[in-house]
């Protein structure tokens, strides 16, 4: 029960492949991906939270290949986005050091984005690159995170406050292991806010997704056979936009830009808001206003904006802020955002048939509109 599919960077070609209880077999993946041959050792390193439950399976399943003398080691980070730091970047790379890992050695990242952005980092830098492997168990970070190549760590910027990402690389992994069985030891919370990445895939070119979104929170904990598949199938539909996406423009000159779609409203609310909200449920609320802003722009009808506020409020999410923040604080986190160019403002709006364009220009007025539907005012 597996689907695959592949992701293209550039020249890079690399498996991603969605399925239930596929980590059982990753030794053999990684040999096929690897022209048949097994790395000379294997770093794994896992969230913490997990280490115990996917961590071990994921190092049982080498085990059971370590005949022929690979060595293989573990470590444990901890996945908050104030540990997504220079700190634990360091640790992998003193255990890379330790372990003597030399350039066909791999490194495999067991978690979700805040781990495999980190992994793949530490990877793209130890020796100037090694391979390294994504086992993304979250929803989020198999539909969204850990595609597209993009890897790095947040760094302070003074009086207590992190840059999200400001170092990082262009990294893609050598395959992508989405392993749907990991999904059931996720909080609700946590597998529906990447549900909104899912929805905003949906806008953005596969409205096949749309039908699949409800069913797949009802079996998400399941280890059913038939809710396993529907999971499967939303996992890869869902990251299939993400890899078109990212074959066409891989290093975000134009059309990657899109999958910002809800996100310059999000970034604000979550900077205003971090400790209340999760960037799934912001990006639940970006997603309203963006298509709000985008009827006001004329793209799009009040009725399909409607329709989509109802989808979201059906999944469980708020369809309005969850206290009150002043618009001008809003538009202020969001005038911070780095997809700023001097006075303009580069918004991602949804059209009507189910894609979206990329608008610059002084849309703050736009981006006002957009507050306001989520109850800012
Ligand atoms: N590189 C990219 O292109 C890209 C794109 C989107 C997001 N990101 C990054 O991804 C991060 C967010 O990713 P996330 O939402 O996956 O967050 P995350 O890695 O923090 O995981 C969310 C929570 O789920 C827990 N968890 C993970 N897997 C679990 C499992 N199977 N069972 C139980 N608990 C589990 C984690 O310990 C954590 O508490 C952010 O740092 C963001 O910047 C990167
Ligand atoms: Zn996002």
């Amino acid at each position: 029960m597996t689907r695959e599919m592949v992701q293209t960077f550039g020249e890079q070609r690399a498996p991603v492949i969605v399925g239930s209880g596929v980590l059982a077999s990753i030794a053999k993946r990684v040999r096929e991906v690897n022209g048949g041959r097994n790395p000379t050792k294997v770093l794994i390193v896992c969230d913490g939270a997990i280490e115990l439950t996917w961590g071990e399976v994921v190092a049982t399943a080498w085990k059971d290949e370590a005949s022929d003398g690979i060595e293989v080691m573990r470590i444990a980070l901890c996945a908050t986005e104030s540990a997504k730091s220079v700190a634990s970047w360091q640790l992998i790379l003193d255990a890379a050091v330790r372990g003597g890992l030399d350039r066909k050695s791999l490194i495999v990242a067991v978690g979700g984005g805040i781990t495999t952005d980190i992994a793949g980092f530490a990877a793209a830098s130890y020796l100037r690159g090694i391979p390294w492997i994504a086992v993304p168990t979250t929803l989020l970070g198999m539909v969204d995170a850990a595609l597209g190549g993009k890897t790095g760590i947040n760094l302070p910027t003074g009086g207590g406050a992190l840059g999200k990402n400001l170092a990082g690389a262009f990294w893609p992994p050598a395959a992508v292991l989405c392993d749907t069985l990991t999904l059931s030891t996720l909080p609700i919370r946590t597998f529906r806010a990447g549900l909104a990445e899912c929805v905003k895939h949906a806008m953005l070119g596969d409205t096949t997704i749309d039908p699949l979104l409800e069913d797949a929170l009802r079996s998400y904990s399941s280890s059913q056979a038939g809710d396993q598949w529907r999971l499967i199938d939303l996992v890869a539909r869902a990251a299939a936009v993400k890899l078109a996406i990212v074959a066409r423009d891989p290093k975000e000159a134009n059309e990657r830009m899109l999958l910002n779609l809800g996100h310059t409203f999000a970034h604000a609310i979550e900077s205003e808001l971090s400790s209340e909200v999760l960037h799934g449920e912001a990006v639940a609320l970006g997603l309203i206003a963006a298509s709000n802003a985008s009827v006001a722009s004329g793209r799009m009808t009040q009725a399909q904006s409607r329709m989509l506020r109802d989808r979201i409020a059906a999944l469980g999410f708020g369809i309005t802020l969850p206290r009150h923040v002043s618009l001008e604080k809003l538009v202020i986190a969001a005038g911070f955002d780095k997809k700023r160019e001097g006075a303009s403002l580069t918004l991602v709006l949804p059209l009507a048939q189910g894609s979206a364009e990329i608008v610059r220009g002084e849309n703050w007025e736009l981006l006002r509109d957009g507050f306001r539907s989520i109850g800012s005012s």
